[in-house]
């Protein structure tokens, strides 16, 4: 999903991600920001030799305005991800390759509130579903993802839950997934709150008649 001439890696922790970026000659400059003493060092030895500076920083502080032309914020909560971009606005570039592990709904929403469409949104294969969002600054006030899956019968908090694209895709990972987490939910003799939460989402999904289609 990145390919631009300068680009941040906020949390870059190793360092891995801006050393392949910079291998692959998807960027042709990278800046690693990093809040913590080993996880900066690490970034510095791992990039040493690249196109890349690395900073010791917190998040957006450690750029200047216009500085990049993307960024990407991985490995974080949705909560940790949205506060980084709402503490310098005006440092945010026009591109975002965001990863969040938890509370994906809050960077969908964050986004859509912010005017940043979701140009897609993919999940790593095997093992753990990670799920990585790529968007786009726009000054269209609707985002098509979202009107596309409102066509197909299905809300906006479905979308910010679940993923729109995943949605229209009818992506069968996350379909089977779904299926699996629903049919669990269902046996469960009590529920704490978040789980009701959640199995009224997908129930909702699936009384929208086409994502549990066959
Ligand atoms: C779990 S690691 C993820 C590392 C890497 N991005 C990845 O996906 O493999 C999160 C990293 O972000 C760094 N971090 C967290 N908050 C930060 C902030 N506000 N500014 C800079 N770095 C931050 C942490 O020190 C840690 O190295």
């Amino acid at each position: 999903m990145i390919r631009s001439e300068r680009h941040a890696d906020i949390g870059s922790d190793h360092g891995h991600l801006l050393a392949a970026l910079l291998a692959a000659g998807r960027i042709e400059f990278g800046f690693a920001i990093e809040n913590k003493r080993q996880p900066f060092e690490n970034s510095k030895a791992t990039l040493n030799g690249y196109a890349a500076e690395v900073r010791f920083a917190d998040g957006l502080a450690g750029l200047r305005p216009a500085e990049v032309d993307s960024l990407s914020i991985c490995g974080m909560g949705g909560g940790s991800i949205v506060r980084i971009l709402e503490a310098f606005p005006e440092r945010v570039p026009d591109r975002l390759m965001l990863q969040p592990n938890k509370s994906i709904n809050v960077v969908r929403r964050w986004a859509r509130n912010n005017r940043f469409k979701l140009l897609d949104e993919r999940c790593t294969q095997g093992g753990r579903r990670f799920e990585i969002l790529s968007f786009q600054r726009t000054d269209q006030a609707e985002d098509p993802a979202y009107q596309q899956l409102q066509q197909r019968g299905c809300d906006s908090e479905l979308g910010y839950e679940f993923g729109p694209w995943f949605l229209l895709r009818q992506d069968a990972e996350l379909r089977r997934l779904l299926r699996e987490e629903l049919d669990y939910l269902k046996k469960m003799p009590a529920l704490t709150d978040e789980s009701r939460t959640r199995m009224e989402a997908i129930s909702r999904l699936e009384a929208a008649g086409y994502f549990f289609s066959r």
